[in-house]
Protein backbone atom coordinates (compact mmCIF):
# COMPACT_ATOMS: atom_id res chain seq x y z
CA UNK A 1 0.00 0.00 0.00
CA UNK A 2 1.11 3.57 -0.55
CA UNK A 3 0.92 6.41 0.93
CA UNK A 4 -0.11 9.31 -0.40
CA UNK A 5 0.11 12.98 1.22
CA UNK A 6 -0.88 16.46 0.60
CA UNK A 7 1.24 19.25 0.92
CA UNK A 8 -1.11 22.46 0.99
CA UNK A 9 -0.54 25.87 0.53
CA UNK A 10 -0.72 29.27 -1.26
CA UNK A 11 3.02 28.97 -2.65
CA UNK A 12 2.87 32.62 -3.53
CA UNK A 13 6.13 32.37 -4.66
CA UNK A 14 7.29 28.59 -4.03
CA UNK A 15 10.62 29.21 -1.45
CA UNK A 16 13.20 27.76 -0.89
CA UNK A 17 11.89 26.49 2.36
CA UNK A 18 8.83 24.87 0.78
CA UNK A 19 11.46 22.76 -1.62
CA UNK A 20 13.01 21.37 1.92
CA UNK A 21 10.16 20.30 3.10
CA UNK A 22 8.77 18.42 -0.02
CA UNK A 23 12.14 16.85 0.23
CA UNK A 24 11.86 15.66 3.63
CA UNK A 25 8.20 14.43 3.13
CA UNK A 26 9.71 12.08 0.57
CA UNK A 27 10.93 10.70 3.10
CA UNK A 28 7.89 9.16 4.43
CA UNK A 29 5.54 9.19 1.84
CA UNK A 30 5.38 7.59 -1.02
CA UNK A 31 4.24 10.11 -3.54
CA UNK A 32 3.47 13.66 -2.50
CA UNK A 33 0.88 16.29 -4.09
CA UNK A 34 1.38 19.51 -3.80
CA UNK A 35 -2.25 21.30 -3.48
CA UNK A 36 -1.90 24.87 -4.60
CA UNK A 37 -4.93 26.53 -2.90
CA UNK A 38 -7.17 29.20 -5.25
CA UNK A 39 -8.40 30.48 -1.97
CA UNK A 40 -6.52 31.05 1.24
CA UNK A 41 -7.92 34.55 2.40
CA UNK A 42 -5.20 36.17 0.74
CA UNK A 43 -4.48 38.49 -2.28
CA UNK A 44 -2.15 36.50 -3.72
CA UNK A 45 0.79 38.36 -5.83
CA UNK A 46 1.13 35.57 -8.56
CA UNK A 47 -1.88 34.21 -10.55
CA UNK A 48 -2.97 30.75 -9.32
CA UNK A 49 -1.65 29.05 -13.07
CA UNK A 50 1.20 31.21 -12.31
CA UNK A 51 2.08 29.52 -8.50
CA UNK A 52 1.18 25.80 -10.18
CA UNK A 53 3.81 26.54 -12.64
CA UNK A 54 6.56 27.91 -10.64
CA UNK A 55 5.92 25.11 -8.32
CA UNK A 56 6.08 22.47 -11.38
CA UNK A 57 9.55 23.91 -12.31
CA UNK A 58 11.09 23.52 -9.06
CA UNK A 59 10.51 20.05 -8.64
CA UNK A 60 10.78 19.25 -12.34
CA UNK A 61 12.92 15.94 -12.03
CA UNK A 62 11.41 14.08 -8.97
CA UNK A 63 8.51 11.78 -10.19
CA UNK A 64 7.08 11.27 -6.71
CA UNK A 65 5.70 14.94 -6.39
CA UNK A 66 2.02 15.97 -8.54
CA UNK A 67 1.64 19.83 -8.16
CA UNK A 68 -2.03 20.49 -8.65
CA UNK A 69 -4.30 23.38 -8.02
CA UNK A 70 -7.44 23.08 -5.83
CA UNK A 71 -10.38 24.79 -4.46
CA UNK A 72 -12.67 24.25 -1.51
CA UNK A 73 -12.41 22.48 1.79
CA UNK A 74 -8.55 20.77 1.85
CA UNK A 75 -10.26 17.55 3.58
CA UNK A 76 -11.73 17.04 0.53
CA UNK A 77 -9.26 17.25 -1.43
CA UNK A 78 -6.87 15.11 0.55
CA UNK A 79 -9.70 12.38 -0.04
CA UNK A 80 -10.31 12.90 -3.46
CA UNK A 81 -6.25 12.67 -4.47
CA UNK A 82 -6.10 9.18 -1.46
CA UNK A 83 -4.16 11.10 1.16
CA UNK A 84 -3.65 10.09 4.30
CA UNK A 85 -1.51 12.75 5.59
CA UNK A 86 -1.41 16.47 5.24
CA UNK A 87 2.27 18.49 5.52
CA UNK A 88 2.64 21.76 6.93
CA UNK A 89 5.81 23.27 7.80
CA UNK A 90 6.23 24.93 11.65
CA UNK A 91 9.05 27.48 11.71
CA UNK A 92 8.67 29.49 14.86
CA UNK A 93 6.15 29.42 17.57
CA UNK A 94 3.79 32.11 16.25
CA UNK A 95 3.26 29.24 13.65
CA UNK A 96 1.97 27.09 15.86
CA UNK A 97 -1.33 28.81 16.97
CA UNK A 98 -2.76 28.95 13.42
CA UNK A 99 -1.16 25.38 12.46
CA UNK A 100 -2.78 24.09 15.54
CA UNK A 101 -6.35 25.76 14.55
CA UNK A 102 -6.22 24.19 11.16
CA UNK A 103 -5.45 20.53 12.50
CA UNK A 104 -8.08 20.46 15.20
CA UNK A 105 -11.07 21.82 12.66
CA UNK A 106 -9.58 19.67 9.66
CA UNK A 107 -9.26 16.16 11.78
CA UNK A 108 -13.13 17.56 12.74
CA UNK A 109 -13.88 17.59 8.89
CA UNK A 110 -12.36 14.70 8.38
CA UNK A 111 -11.01 12.55 11.08
CA UNK A 112 -8.97 10.08 8.72
CA UNK A 113 -6.09 12.58 7.97
CA UNK A 114 -3.35 13.38 10.10
CA UNK A 115 -1.45 16.51 10.12
CA UNK A 116 2.50 16.04 10.22
CA UNK A 117 4.21 19.24 11.18
CA UNK A 118 7.60 19.50 9.66
CA UNK A 119 10.80 21.52 11.03
CA UNK A 120 12.69 23.21 8.08
CA UNK A 121 16.50 23.18 7.74
CA UNK A 122 17.49 25.41 10.46
CA UNK A 123 19.18 28.50 7.58
CA UNK A 124 15.71 28.39 5.96
CA UNK A 125 13.72 28.53 9.32
CA UNK A 126 13.17 32.61 9.33
CA UNK A 127 12.17 32.31 5.49
CA UNK A 128 8.58 32.98 4.19
CA UNK A 129 7.16 33.94 1.07
CA UNK A 130 5.78 37.28 2.35
CA UNK A 131 9.27 38.13 3.32
CA UNK A 132 10.59 37.01 -0.02
CA UNK A 133 7.78 39.10 -2.14
CA UNK A 134 8.57 42.49 0.33
CA UNK A 135 12.35 41.61 -0.55
CA UNK A 136 11.93 41.34 -4.25
CA UNK A 137 9.27 44.34 -4.46
CA UNK A 138 11.94 46.69 -3.18
CA UNK A 139 14.39 45.48 -5.03
CA UNK A 140 16.63 43.33 -2.85
CA UNK A 141 18.65 40.17 -3.53
CA UNK A 142 15.80 36.90 -3.16
CA UNK A 143 18.68 34.54 -5.08
CA UNK A 144 19.70 32.77 -1.85
CA UNK A 145 15.78 32.27 -1.22
CA UNK A 146 14.42 30.92 -4.10
CA UNK A 147 14.89 29.05 -7.34
CA UNK A 148 16.39 30.94 -10.21
CA UNK A 149 12.71 31.15 -12.29
CA UNK A 150 10.96 31.98 -9.28
CA UNK A 151 13.46 34.91 -8.93
CA UNK A 152 12.96 35.56 -12.59
CA UNK A 153 9.39 35.69 -11.88
CA UNK A 154 9.19 38.04 -9.48
CA UNK A 155 11.41 40.29 -11.03
CA UNK A 156 9.17 40.48 -14.14
CA UNK A 157 6.47 40.81 -11.62
CA UNK A 158 7.56 43.77 -10.06
CA UNK A 159 9.43 45.81 -13.20
CA UNK A 160 5.20 46.17 -14.68
O1 LIG B 1 0.40 28.75 2.73
P1 LIG B 1 -0.79 29.07 3.56
O2 LIG B 1 -1.46 30.33 3.06
O3 LIG B 1 -0.49 29.12 5.03
O4 LIG B 1 -1.84 27.85 3.34
C1 LIG B 1 -3.10 27.87 3.96
C2 LIG B 1 -3.98 26.75 3.38
C3 LIG B 1 -4.12 26.92 1.88
C4 LIG B 1 -3.36 25.40 3.67
C5 LIG B 1 -5.37 26.84 4.08
O5 LIG B 1 -5.87 28.13 3.92
C6 LIG B 1 -6.36 25.84 3.51
O6 LIG B 1 -6.31 24.67 3.85
N1 LIG B 1 -7.29 26.31 2.64
C7 LIG B 1 -8.27 25.48 2.01
C8 LIG B 1 -9.67 25.76 2.58
C9 LIG B 1 -9.88 25.00 3.87
O7 LIG B 1 -9.87 23.78 3.91
N2 LIG B 1 -10.08 25.77 4.95
C10 LIG B 1 -10.24 25.21 6.27
C11 LIG B 1 -8.90 24.89 6.89
S1 LIG B 1 -9.08 24.48 8.57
Amino acid sequence: MSRVGVYPGSFDPVTRGHEDLIRRSLRFVDRLVVGVAEHSGKQPLFTLEERVELLKTVVAGEPRVEVTAFRGLLVDFARRVGASVVIRGVRAVSDFEYEFQMAFMNRQLWDQLETVFLVPALELAFLSSSLVREVARLGGDVSDFVHPEVERALKAKFAK
